[in-house]
Parts: structure tokens; sequence; C-alpha cells
């Protein structure tokens, strides 16, 4: 069984979605720990409420993020995550933490790449007054949201929607999308 390790920022919709794809058997791995950099974040109730470990150091205590993530790669190591698995966490990595776990950083992201990188993306193509977005899930390297894709899919954007309705039919194809890419990927490891 693979070990993966799922790191947050914010509201962790998409980690409950991957704590419910292993109790469902959907998803053949084991959640070795969350890894968070944002005490308020929902997803660490989430965590708690599964029983899942939580690693919760907030990035401004290091003069450079590389002694961040030297300590993060330690544990990960220590632990021997065989794969990280970015849900929502906002941060971008420098090489050394891409290089310790090359080709075995995954992400998702809420557009259909390369439309819409960055952090705004559902908003941006809202905006944009495009006909369709999507969802992607990739494989993390330096250039932000540019790695091999995984899978995508695609999201119609309706003339009726609002944003806050487009950002909800999103999340509910992230978290079909996720775990069944995740499933996927991590039998090739
Ligand atoms: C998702 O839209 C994901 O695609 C993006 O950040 C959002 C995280 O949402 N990378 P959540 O914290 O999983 O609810």
């Amino acid at each position: 069984m693979k070990k993966i390790a799922v790191f947050c920022s914010g509201n962790g919709s998409n980690f409950q979605a991957l704590i419910e794809a292993v109790r469902r058997k959907k998803l053949a791995a084991s959640i070795a720990l969350m890894v968070c950099d944002n005490p308020k974040a929902f997803a660490l109730e989430r965590a708690k409420k599964a029983g899942i470990p939580v690693v919760l150091i907030p990035p401004k205590l290091f003069e450079k993020r590389e002694d961040y993530e030297k300590v993060v790669v330690q544990i990960l190591k220590n632990q021997n995550v065989d794969a990280v698995v970015l849900a929502g966490f906002m941060r971008i990595f420098t090489g050394y933490f891409i290089g310790s776990f090359k080709n075995r950083i995954v992400n998702i992201h809420p557009s259909y790449l390369p439309a819409f990188k960055g952090a705004h993306a559902i908003q941006d193509a809202f905006r944009a007054k495009v006909q369709e977005t999507g969802v992607t899930v990739h494989l993390v390297v330096e250039a932000v949201d540019a790695g091999p894709i995984l899978a995508q899919e695609k999201v119609k954007i309706l003339k009726k929607d609002s944003l806050e309705k487009l950002e909800k039919r999103i999340h509910a194809v992230e978290h079909k999308l996720y775990p069944k890419a995740l499933q996927k990927f991590l039998k090739t490891l």
C-alpha cells in the first residue's frame, strides 16, 4: 500500500474527498499525515476527525524557504512517504523540495490547463467569459501549474452561472477526479 502525505492550507474539501475515497477503498493508499502551513485551516479539523496526524509548521519561523522545506522533507522521508499530494496548498516549492520527490508530487488545479494558471483560476475563467473551464490533476515541476498532466475534465460555464455556482460545480468535479487520478498514478510508482 502506497503512503501519501496530503498538503493543505485552507478548507481541505479535496483532502476530505481523499479521506473518503480511502475509506471506501476507491483509493488504495494510506494517508500518513497532513502537512499544513496555516493554523486557521479548516483542513485541520478534518484531519483530527479522521485521526490523521498533522504537521503544522508556520513557514515564517524560517528565514529561507529551503529551511522550511528541509524540515518537511525530513519528516516525509522518515515516514517513508511515496507521494506528496497537494490539495489547496498555497505555497510554491523550491527546486530543493521538488527534487526531493521528483515526479512524485501531484497537484489539483481548478482549470483546464494550460488555460488559467495561477491562484484565481476559477474567477479568471468566469470573468474571461469563456464557455468552458475545468479541472486538471498534474505532476509538480518548478514552473507553476505546468507539469505533466495526469487527468483533466472539462466543466461548462453556463449562461446563468454565478461565480459561486461555477465554483461549486468545479469542486464537485475535483472531488471525483482527484481520487481517481491518484489511484491510477500511485499504481505506476
Ligand atoms: C481547489 O480548487 C484546488 O483545485 C486548488 O485549491 C482549491 C482547494 O480547495 N488547488 P480545498 O481546500 O480542497 O477545499
